[in-house]
């Protein structure tokens, strides 16, 4: 691997990279190389969020009253930029995420679909047109901007979670303070960098680098702060919603999962399984989307549970930018530690462990956070493994006597954000769809996946209700003005 020499960024703040105001930095790294310093990133506070409110509260009205179609052009732009970088920046997304380099760059082109889109979506209707009591009426809605909004991100997907928020708040006319998590502020750098040089006038995007405590907290707080997007872990979701019901923000909640994938007893053997281990091991097992509950009919679960082990023994850990690698790091030394201990009190459970189950640091892997992907059998539902989530490469095998059991145990856990079924009965199938408490369903599908022009969200725990991506954005980075226009005289 190679190490190449640091380069420190700034915030960018109306229109200008600019040093933290305390001049301090903290470092990113490689998480499959420890010794690999990614770059040095601005170590902010109040003092920057609060410049970087302003600029964009500043910058506010000037951009609610630019032209949809101006604001399409420049989302245009923005991808076409990212599109010339695509694999520059894929590796980029590698180095510092450490999903495969298959991943990194594919994460980059559904960055670039998503501003493509959202510039379409700029040009839609934006309201609607009633009849009234009073035929002289004009009675008209239209959606205008919410004004200054806050968007949070997790490192997961670091260049497409940022996209699919900051895509939307800009095309339908909103002013952003972006704050990126802080183990993967390179991608948040290159979107907005994008952005910059498609035209985004001064202070409409402003990027602050920092921790929670320091960035997040008096940002979310501040009344200026009108919307709040924020995707990350229950926890904060919980704090947020306290917040945001004392500032009064508009709030967007984007939360955990726990995924369950039912293969009936009439599953195409091949397909269920390439499906099962993509879902829950793709990307480290860390999206909110990935399958950790396989819900298997007990008269083919040792079948399905041997053929899982094998192919999740099969899989190729390691360095996550060469060819033959199948799963990289997770993302940092605290999250495998803990991984590894939540692998350790599941199998205090009782349940057997077939795959992995511990820590990688053999053949190279010594400098990395590494964890082997794991597999379960014989978790019980109501158990830890059954019901948290660990977000990292963990498959638990939960055997059930059919359908039944299986949309009870499917629906037991507090998320409900994406849930699968593999079968060929559509009877079943449709009772799936209309039984499963989940705002993502899949038939003969793994759980991730998101594409750009639908809702995205959850049920339960999983989220606040509203969606992200497709329609959905604009209901959330817009509000409604109902208009009665009648003839200066009346009727
Ligand atoms: C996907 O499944 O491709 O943080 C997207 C996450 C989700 C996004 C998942 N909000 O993992």
């Amino acid at each position: 691997m190679t190490i190449t020499q640091s380069v420190s960024y700034g915030n960018f703040i109306n229109g200008e990279w600019r040093a933290a105001a305390s001049g301090e930095h903290f470092e990113n790294r490689n998480p499959a190389n420890s010794d690999d310093l990614v770059g040095l990133f601005a170590a902010s506070g109040a003092e920057d969020v609060d410049a970087a409110l302003a600029a964009a509260a500043n910058a506010a009205d000037a951009w609610r009253r630019t032209s949809p179609i101006a604001r399409a052009t420049i989302l245009f732009k923005a991808a076409d930029i990212l599109a010339a970088r695509v694999n520059e920046i894929g590796r980029e997304l590698t180095r510092e995420e450490g999903k495969t380099l298959k991943e990194g760059i594919g994460e980059t082109t559904r960055a670039i679909q998503i501003l493509r889109y959202y510039a379409g979506e700029a040009q839609q209707p934006d309201g609607e047109h009633y009849p009234s009591a009073n035929n002289q009426t004009l009675l008209y809605t239209v959606r205008e901007p919410l004004g200054v909004v806050a968007i949070v991100t997790p490192w997961n997907f670091p260049i497409a979670i940022p996209t699919w928020k900051i895509a939307p708040a800009l095309a339908f006319g909103n002013t952003v303070v972006f704050k990126p998590a802080s183990d993967t502020p390179l991608c948040a750098v290159r979107l907005v960098e994008a952005l910059h040089e498609a035209g985004l006038p001064a202070g409409v995007l402003n990027l602050v680098t920092g921790s929670a405590g320091k960035v997040g907290t008096p940002l979310l707080s501040d009344p200026r702060v009108v919307g709040i997007s924020f995707t990350g872990s229950n926890a904060v979701g919980q704090e947020l919603k306290q917040i945001a019901a004392n500032t009064g923000a508009k709030l967007q909640l984007e939360l955990g999962g726990k995924n369950p994938a039912i293969v009936l007893a009439d599953a195409d053997v091949d397909h269920a399984l390439q499906h099962l281990v993509t879902g829950a091991m793709w990307s480290t097992g860390q999206k909110c989307t990935a399958t950790s509950r396989a819900i298997i009919e007990r008269s083919r679960v040792d079948e399905f549970t041997t053929k899982l082990s094998e192919r999740i023994n099969a899989l190729v850990v390691g360095d996550p930018q060469a060819a033959e690698t199948h799963i990289g790091p997770v993302i940092n030394a605290k999250a495998a530690e803990r991984i590894v201990a939540d692998i350790q009190r599941g199998a205090g459970d009782g349940a057997q462990l077939l795959a992995g189950g511990s820590a990688l640091s053999d053949n190279g892997r010594g400098k990395g956070h590494f964890v082997a992907p794991t597999l379960f059998a014989g978790v019980s539902s109501d158990s830890f493994l059954g019901q948290e989530e660990l977000f990292g490469p963990v498959l638990g095998v939960i055997a059930v006597d059919g359908m039944d059991e299986a949309m009870a145990v499917a629906n037991s856990v507090r998320f409900g954000l994406s849930a699968s079924i593999f079968t060929r009965d559509l009877g079943k199938a449709m009772t799936f769809a209309r039984e499963i408490q989940a705002g993502i369903v899949h038939v003969n599908s793994e759980t991730p996946g998101a594409e750009p022009q639908v809702p995205f969200g959850g049920y339960k725990g999983s989220s606040s209700y509203s969606r992200e991506q497709g329609k959905s954005a604009r209901d959330f980075f817009t509000q409604v003005k109902t208009v009665y226009i009648d003839p200066p005289g009346g009727a």
